[in-house]
């Protein structure tokens, strides 16, 4: 291991070595060149695979919660009892690909690769990609206090400066811009589903039975309304396996802040000095420029 995760010296003493694929930085615990570069080259898409992608920070946990609970129709005892990243392993690193070989299928698994790093086995597959989206500011602030707690990245300098990294696209897992151009290319593609975390805060009730009718799972009131309660924010909250509590130490200092953190849209507005937004809005302008969606946050 060259990622010092289980160095003794204090945080911030040594900086963190990125491991670099395809000009992306990534967090060196659990990835590696040699993992990403299967996850990309020889990783076998099944047609029955179901993936949730996202840009880091944007509803990741929160989806491994709710397409669990519609796998279990609702009953939240395979929730309670697994470990999130064990009911949908990440794939692109050593851990989680040892689990995805032995998941058996319909397999459920997790990533935040963009478009152009996925499985190129998915291009000849019907398998599914469930793509979640959240505003960047609000991204951008929890990725903030990630930073800080999440010893396989670099202590942020201050918000201005991560902020800065964020739009030139220097954060690890890429830029946010390309992450999502990319994967909107696909939009009009039958297998893939994309979804605001927005729109999942608004009504996840409604948003539940658009998945699963994605997804081809038929699930009643009841049990859709039994997803819709064990996927809460409280719940997850009170739920070990997906709060992050049980990660070790050493890759998740829980002194320095929590996982499951607020759960709100809108948090930017008390992080952005009104120059920062200025700044934001023009650049994302024009790094959207041609994309023909439209989001939730883009109307304000
Ligand atoms: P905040 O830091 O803004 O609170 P990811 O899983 O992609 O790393 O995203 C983490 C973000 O999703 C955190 O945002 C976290 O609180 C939020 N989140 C997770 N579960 C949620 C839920 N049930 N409801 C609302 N937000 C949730």
């Amino acid at each position: 291991h060259s990622c010092g995760i289980s160095s003794p010296s204090p945080r911030g003493a040594m900086p963190v070595q990125y491991v670099t694929y395809d000009g992306i930085k990534f967090p060196p615990a659990y990835n590696s060149e040699h993992s990403l570069s299967f996850a990309h080259n020889e990783f076998l898409a099944r047609d029955d695979d179901i993936f949730n992608v996202t840009y880091p920070k944007s509803g990741t946990v929160w989806m491994t919660e709710i397409l669990s609970l519609i796998r279990s129709h609702g009953c939240p005892s395979w929730n309670r009892a697994v470990l999130n990243s064990d009911r949908m392993p990440w794939f692109s690193t050593h851990l989680g690909l040892e689990s995805a070989l032995s998941y058996p299928p319909p397999r459920l698994l997790t990533c935040h690769l963009p478009r152009h790093i996925f499985p190129k086995s998915f291009s000849h597959s019907s398998a599914k990609v469930i793509y979640t989206v959240r505003n960047p500011r609000d991204v951008v602030v929890s990725y903030y206090y990630f930073s800080k707690m999440c010893n396989s990245y670099e202590d942020p300098t201050s918000f201005e400066q991560f902020l800065r990294d964020f739009l030139n696209g220097e954060l690890p897992h890429g830029s946010w811009f390309e992450h999502v151009r990319g994967w909107m290319e696909m939009k009009d593609a039958q297998n893939f589903f994309f979804i605001t975390y927005e729109e999942l805060k608004q009504d996840l009730h409604s948003s539940v039975r658009r998945l699963c009718q994605f997804l081809g799972q038929d699930l009643d009131d009841d049990a859709v309304s039994s997803v819709v309660q064990n996927a809460s924010f409280t719940a997850m909250q009170e739920n070990p396996m997906c709060s992050s509590i049980l990660l070790p130490a050493d890759i998740m200092d829980q002194t320095k802040g929590q996982f499951l953190r607020k759960g709100i849209c809108g948090d930017w507005e008390n992080h952005f000095t009104v120059a920062q937004s200025e700044t934001f809005d023009r650049i994302y302008q024009d790094r959207m420029q041609g994309l023909n969606v439209t989001f939730p946050w883009d109307n304000h």
